[in-house]
């Protein structure tokens, strides 16, 4: 789209002395610049010989431009330019791996990216907390990187050498919970042909984490009791006692003390596990992290998936810190790998982010459990049919179901915005 897009579509310098006559000209360019642009030159920046973006040179003026001498000098700036903006680039790199996220996109150890003043007030409670055997209850929304913590916790324990056993609480039904966790004799109930260790002796020496704990049964929740008291537990079906050696970690995204009034949960386990609790704060309440967690799952996925993309546009940045995150880091994380995947782009631009995310109205919206209004619902079915059929209306009618007048008609009213059929990118 437009010179710029030319120019790095063809790889090739592009001149036009009179761009009135040129239809790949944006007319908004003069609304920044203050002037009315009558020349351009616009040539590609490369690095070792792969254009990552291009030069434009907008001028109020026409002569100057035709001379021979001015492009070359431009082409000059702009790979000069291209190197300094690489090594800014390798810089920011360099400080990710600085602050020790090395070993971590290499799969090894556990880190927890962010710099905002939320996240390192975590940082700080989980290396207090990690050398003790404290009990931990962490909690935060959906995707905040709850396990993230217990991991690290673990990981920087006296324990980490032992086993880090997860159990999802909420995943198995209550009788077969039971002795996942707490093991089970032969022949405790039909089926249980052997005895089976459960995963407070498998993690013995080492540490529990049980994700969704606001989920257990009243039986579980007492047996758990008794073993955070006494260290103490039986078997489904044993009569022997048997000693738990184990740090537990707890995570919900409910509200704990909710659950306590209203019945459903254990007052005095909840104090029991409450004994250090660690919030995760949501996404959209440390924006500034955006950035950064950004560049690390780009090169996470450029690793992985051996997809060269170099990283965020800062257009797409604007779009990705102003977003709302309902689903926190493991949406973005999952927004940056669909662009890449999807697209395999040198840049992550606007174009490859989900059109949710650049509806300005989706994006401030506080209430994430509320219903959006049903305007907004059919606004963004209308613009994923456009996204789909390429900006065709009369394929996007179809593909919703209606006229293409009733579509053009909502089109206006919702403001969806239009762009031309045919080509993208
Ligand atoms: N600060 C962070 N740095 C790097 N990756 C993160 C961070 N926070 C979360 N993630 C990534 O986001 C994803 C979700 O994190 P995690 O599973 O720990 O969240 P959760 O709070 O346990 O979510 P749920 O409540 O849905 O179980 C994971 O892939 C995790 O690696
Ligand atoms: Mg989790």
């Amino acid at each position: 789209k437009g010179i710029v897009g030319w120019v790095i579509a063809h790889d090739e310098a592009l001149v036009i002395p009179d761009v009135s006559q040129d239809p790949r000209f944006y007319s908004q360019v003069d609304e920044r610049t203050k002037f009315r642009t009558q020349s351009v030159i616009c040539v590609p920046m490369r690095i070792k010989g792969r254009v990552v973006g291009a030069l434009e040179l907008v001028n109020p003026d026409r002569q100057l431009l035709r001379d021979e001498f001015i492009v070359s000098v431009v082409e000059a700036y702009a790979s000069l330019a291209a190197v300094a903006i690489e090594n800014a680039r390798l810089y920011d790199r360099l400080q990710l791996e600085n602050q020790g996220y090395r070993r971590v996109l290499k799969g090894g150890e556990t880190v927890i990216v962010g710099d905002s003043p939320a996240i390192r007030a975590v940082l700080e409670v989980i290396e207090r907390v990690a050398p003790a055997v404290t009990t931990v209850l962490i909690l935060g929304e959906s995707g905040t990187g709850k396990e993230l913590v217990a991991k690290r916790i673990h990981e920087l324990s006296p324990r980490r050498d032992a086993p880090f056993i997860a159990v999802h609480c909420a995943a198995l039904p209550e009788s077969l919970l039971e002795s996942e966790l707490f093991g089970h004799e032969k022949g405790a109930f039909t089926g249980a042909s052997s005895r089976k260790l459960g995963r407070f002796e498998l993690a013995h020496g080492g540490t529990i984490f049980l994700d969704e704990i606001g989920e257990l049964s009243p039986a579980i929740q007492a047996k758990l009791l008794r073993l955070l008291q006494f260290k103490e537990f039986e078997r489904v079906g044993g009569t022997q006692t048997l000693h738990a050696d184990v740090r537990i970690l707890a995570a919900t995204n409910r509200d704990l003390r909710r659950e306590v009034e209203k019945g459903h949960f254990r007052e005095d386990l909840y104090y029991r596990l409450n004994v250090v609790p660690i919030t995760v704060p949501p996404l959209r309440e440390r924006r500034e992290d955006i950035p950064l967690l950004a560049e690390f799952f780009v090169q996470r996925f450029s690793r992985r998936l051996g997809i060269p993309t170099l990283g965020v546009s800062a257009e797409a940045l604007q779009i990705l810190s102003r977003y709302h995150w309902p689903g926190n880091v493991r949406e973005l994380e999952n927004v940056i790998e669909r662009a890449m995947v999807l697209f395999r782009p040198n840049w992550i631009e606007p174009e490859h982010l989900p059109p949710e995310l650049r509806q300005g109205e989706f994006g401030s919206a506080e209430t994430d459990s509320d219903l959006p209004p049903l305007w907004q619902v059919e606004r963004r079915m209308i613009l994923r049919a456009l996204e789909d059929t390429g900006w065709n209306q009369s394929a996007a009618a179809r593909q919703l179901g209606i006229s293409r007048s009733r579509l053009r008609y909502r089109i206006k009213k919702f403001r969806v915005p239009v762009r031309k059929g045919g080509s993208r990118n």
